[in-house]
């Protein structure tokens, strides 16, 4: 545990340098007025602040109020005393290759971003290197779907074989669950509406991208349901650049469904391992070995899927940069035409923390290591020909490492980069669908229910909202 004091004003940005450092530790904030000394003190009196970390103090001129003046300062103090190479520096920001994207847009040479992002942020060369490459080609995929009047698609499925212990977003196990049959109706209702709005206003659809939860979490009959009604709504003769389902979990996948997807034009699947050690897979609650995950992608390659996607996480509890060879060894063997590689990212309400890192179950890899794993991975990635695509960062992703999608030349997943960049309109349906609305620069957003009672006891009053929000 640590415990962290300041002015009440500067908490929020002091929490975030801490967090960077303590991601897996319980942190306790005391009130500024508590007489109780912190670990971490943080105080701005007149045009000065005094970090007191431990003991180390430094003082700091605050005439100019830049809070990056501060962040520096704490984030160097922490560096210091616990050793950890963080690459990112003080950058918490999700979107770093969109930083990149718009400063080489106005006109900066890679001297400069790099000059610039290094004394800001204190970011390391590598990295700015990572975001720059990722940047320029992101600048060139976008450029295949600048056409005025067209959008992109996402449909989400918030059912799952199980939960993975890490897991935050909108899933719920799907077995015997009460709210299965009406979101599943009420779904097809939205995309019903959609398809309405989407012909009244002749709207062209760049890509659709089918994700989760795990949309082949459902049966059968239900997937096949689905997958027709999206194929006749967006699919159908509409020319899409593409069409992805996060299949995901290969516990979910049966010959059918891969079949289901590739006669109703499923160009792009995912069939994700996250590791190809079974200890590891059975620690994070996921029900499926490696052998399984090879067998699904040789059925998938059967079915005809020439683009196959496989989503890694490195950091999982109790795994060795051993372990992470192996399964990028495993990886290279199936020769995926792209990986997405995800740091750890610790949610403070998942089970993982409260079960796991809190009880000291597990502990976290060596900063070291986890910068190890990460740099293995790319090598490995552009070994199999693949470049990096698109990239963003989460809060809490241990050693504040970052999100990599590699891709062969052509297989790069557009969706997936107007998602991050956030240059196009998305349409999103079900439930923790967001719909952002870009016009002349600026975003909008509106954002569908994410819990399942929401979706289905308040759809109508939801998609009313909505609607108005589409229309203005
Ligand atoms: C929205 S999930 C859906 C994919 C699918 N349900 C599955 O698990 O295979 C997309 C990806 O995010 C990654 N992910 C989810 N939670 C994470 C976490 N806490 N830290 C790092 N990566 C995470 C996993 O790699 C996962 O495949
Ligand atoms: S299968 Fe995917 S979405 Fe479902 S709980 Fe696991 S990580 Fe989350």
């Amino acid at each position: 545990m640590i415990t962290v004091k300041s002015n009440n004003a500067l908490r929020y940005h002091v929490y975030h340098m801490v967090t960077l450092f303590y991601a897996a530790q319980h942190i306790t904030y005391l009130d500024e007025l508590n007489p109780q000394k912190a670990d971490l003190e943080v105080f701005l009196v007149e045009d000065r602040i005094t970090i007191d970390f431990l003991g180390a103090i430094k003082i700091l001129d605050y005439r100019e109020r830049d809070l990056n003046i501060m962040r520096r300062a704490v984030f160097l103090l922490l560096r210091e005393k616990t050793g950890k190479e963080l690459p990112w520096g003080i950058l918490i920001g999700i979107r770093p290759s969109k930083i990149v994207r718009e400063l080489i847009e106005e006109g900066f040479s890679k001297e400069d971003i790099t000059q610039k992002l290094q004394a800001t942020y204190l970011t390391e060369s590598p990295k700015i290197h990572l975001a720059y490459e990722v940047a320029m080609k992101e600048i060139s995929l976008l450029k295949r779907i600048d056409k005025e009047g067209s959008c992109d698609l996402y449909v989400g499925m918030p059912f799952c074989p199980s939960r993975c212990v890490y897991c935050s977003f909108a899933s719920n196990v799907y077995k015997g669950n009460k709210y299965k049959e009406t979101y599943l109706s009420l779904l097809l209702e939205e995309m019903d509406m959609i398809r309405g709005f989407i012909e009244e206003k002749g709207y062209t659809v760049n890509s659709l991208y089918f994700g989760g939860g795990t949309p082949t979490a459902i049966s059968e009959e239900e997937f096949e349901t689905v997958m027709k009604t999206l194929y006749e709504a967006f699919i159908q003769g509409r020319n899409l650049l593409e069409v992805t389902v996060e299949a995901g979990r290969v516990d979910s996948l049966t010959k059918e469904k891969l079949y289901t997807m590739k006669n109703y034009g499923v160009t792009r699947i995912s069939i994700n391992p996250q590791t190809m050690k079974d200890e590891t897979l059975k620690i994070i609650g996921r029900n499926h070995t490696a052998k399984e995950v090879q067998k699904v992608f040789y059925e998938a390659r059967e079915v005809g899927f020439d683009n196959i996607n496989m989503d890694l996480i490195l950091g999982l509890p109790g795994e060795t940069l051993e372990d992470v060879e192996r399964t990028l060894t495993s990886i290279k063997e199936l020769a995926p035409e792209s990986i997405t590689v995800h740091g750890l990212a610790i949610k403070r309400a998942s089970i993982l923390y409260e079960e796991y890192l809190l009880e000291k179950k597990y502990l976290l890899q060596e900063q070291r290591d986890l910068n190890l794993m990460f740099e293995k991975t790319d090598a490995v990635a552009r070994s199999l020909g693949m470049k990096p695509y698109y990239m963003y960062r989460q809060k809490n992703m241990v050693g504040n490492l970052e999100n990599v999608g590699y891709a062969k030349e052509g297989y790069e997943n557009l969706y997936n980069v107007v998602m991050i960049e956030e240059v196009k309109t998305i349409i999103a349906m079900g439930a923790d669908g967001v719909t952002k609305k870009v016009e002349a620069g600026q975003i909008e957003r509106f954002a569908n229910f994410k819990g399942l009672n929401d979706y289905t006891e308040r759809f109508q009053e939801m998609m009313e909202k909505k609607m108005r929000f589409l229309h203005t």
